[in-house]
This record gives C-alpha cells, sequence and structure tokens, in this order.
C-alpha cells in the first residue's frame, strides 16, 4: 500500500497481508510481550488461525493491514464486519504494536487507515473492545475520540485464567474524524 514515516523517522510499509505473510503474521504474535498475549481474544495465533485472516481480508470480511519494517511484521490492525444483521453498521477494531514500535504513533495511523476503509464500507460506528487492564488501548482510543459505552463485569478470562471486566469503545465516524484532524493537526506528522 504505503511507505510511511513514522515521527521517529523510521518508515513502515502499511499493506493487507497476504499468504507469503502468514509466517510473519505468527512470528509478531509469538514476539509479543506476555502481558499483550494473555487478553487477545484468541489466545493463540495458530497457522490455520493466521491463513484464515488472510483469507478473510481477501473475501471481504475483515479489513486487516499489516505494517511492515524490513522483513518484519511491527503492527496489525483489523476491521471486521458483520455485513448482515443488526449489527451491520458497525465495524470492530482491533489493532497491535510491536513495542519498540510504541508511542511512534503506528497505532494511530492504522486505526486511520481503517476509518477510511470503515467509511467506504459504510460503517456508521466503530467499536473497540479491551480488557480493563489494556490501558494503553483506552488511552489511544480515548485520544482518537471514542467514548466507553459500556464496562461489562468478569466478561474477559485471560489466557492465565483470571476474570477482567470488558470495556466496550466506540466512536461514530464523524466524531472519529474530527478527533484525528485534531490530532494530526496537532502534531509533526509526516505523511498523514
Ligand atoms: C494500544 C496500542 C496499539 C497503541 O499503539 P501505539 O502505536 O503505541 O500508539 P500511538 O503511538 O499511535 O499513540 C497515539 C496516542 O495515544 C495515546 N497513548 C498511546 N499509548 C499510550 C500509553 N501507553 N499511555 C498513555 N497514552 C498513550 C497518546 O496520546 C499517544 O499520542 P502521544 O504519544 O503523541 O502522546 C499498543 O500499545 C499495543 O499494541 N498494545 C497492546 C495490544 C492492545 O492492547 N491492543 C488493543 C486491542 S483493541
Amino acid at each position: 500500500m504505503h511507505i510511511q514515516t513514522l515521527n521517529d523517522g523510521t518508515h513502515v510499509e502499511i499493506r493487507p497481508p497476504t499468504y507469503e505473510d502468514v509466517d510473519r503474521m505468527l512470528a509478531f504474535f509469538t514476539s509479543l510481550p506476555d502481558e499483550d498475549r494473555r487478553y487477545l481474544k484468541v489466545h493463540r495465533l495458530d497457522r490455520d488461525r493466521a491463513e484464515e485472516r488472510v483469507r478473510e481480508a481477501l473475501d471481504g470480511r475483515a479489513v486487516r493491514l499489516l505494517a511492515v519494517a524490513g522483513d518484519r511484521v511491527v503492527g496489525d490492525g483489523a476491521l471486521e464486519l458483520s455485513h448482515q444483521g443488526w449489527g451491520r453498521h458497525l465495524g470492530e477494531i482491533r489493532v497491535f504494536v510491536a513495542p519498540e514500535f510504541r508511542r511512534k504513533h503506528l497505532g494511530a495511523l492504522l486505526i486511520q487507515k481503517l476509518f477510511k476503509e470503515a467509511e467506504k464500507r459504510e460503517v456508521e460506528k466503530v467499536v473497540a473492545r479491551m480488557a480493563a487492564p489494556q490501558v494503553a488501548a483506552r488511552k489511544v482510543f480515548e485520544r482518537l475520540g471514542f467514548h466507553v459505552d459500556a464496562v461489562l463485569p468478569a466478561y474477559v478470562t485471560d489466557a492465565a485464567g483470571a476474570k477482567h471486566d470488558l470495556v466496550v469503545m466506540s466512536c461514530t465516524l464523524d466524531e472519529v474524524w474530527r478527533e484525528l484532524k485534531d490530532f494530526y493537526d496537532s502534531d509533526h506528522w509526516p505523511d498523514g
């Protein structure tokens, strides 16, 4: 898709995954710190699931983006779509960034690109769900204009078996774009 320059000058390529990325996707999720992996919705990403993610992206069930630096995946973002039923106006965003690439606005960049895809698909409301201890996620989504819709008590069982509250955040596309514009206008953002 695009080569982007992060706010420390690092270059990353942002593009959808292909089947050739499956090993890189597995390596990325395996390399996440235990603290992040314990809150993954799917606790273990195996080859079949990674291939299914590529398939979903290719057939339009989800929009997926990888951030690639050199030959390595350093960020992964998804917009999951329901297409039908009562949730068809919703899109759910999930984003992961490698620890050494955090606080360089890569997470915000992936979210921005997923918003553009949501807009093309006429999604009205973007949702993000996270376990209560995922504080950075809450901060970045708050920074981009999301608000907390609900905190559902003990809805998450982490990989170690502990229970946590599930925080549901959302933002309509109008709200998001206003906040994103402020965010990028106020920063030294090279490629926006
Ligand atoms: C959440 C996550 C994707 C954020 O990615 P990131 O690239 O570090 O975030 P950004 O650099 O784009 O942050 C944008 C803004 O969000 C806020 N923010 C991000 N991380 C923050 C933190 N740890 N503490 C406080 N504010 C934070 C800041 O306002 C930041 O802007 P600033 O650095 O100019 O102050 C990353 O921390 C991550 O992968 N966490 C583990 C997985 C996870 O919880 N994913 C969410 C699942 S929905």
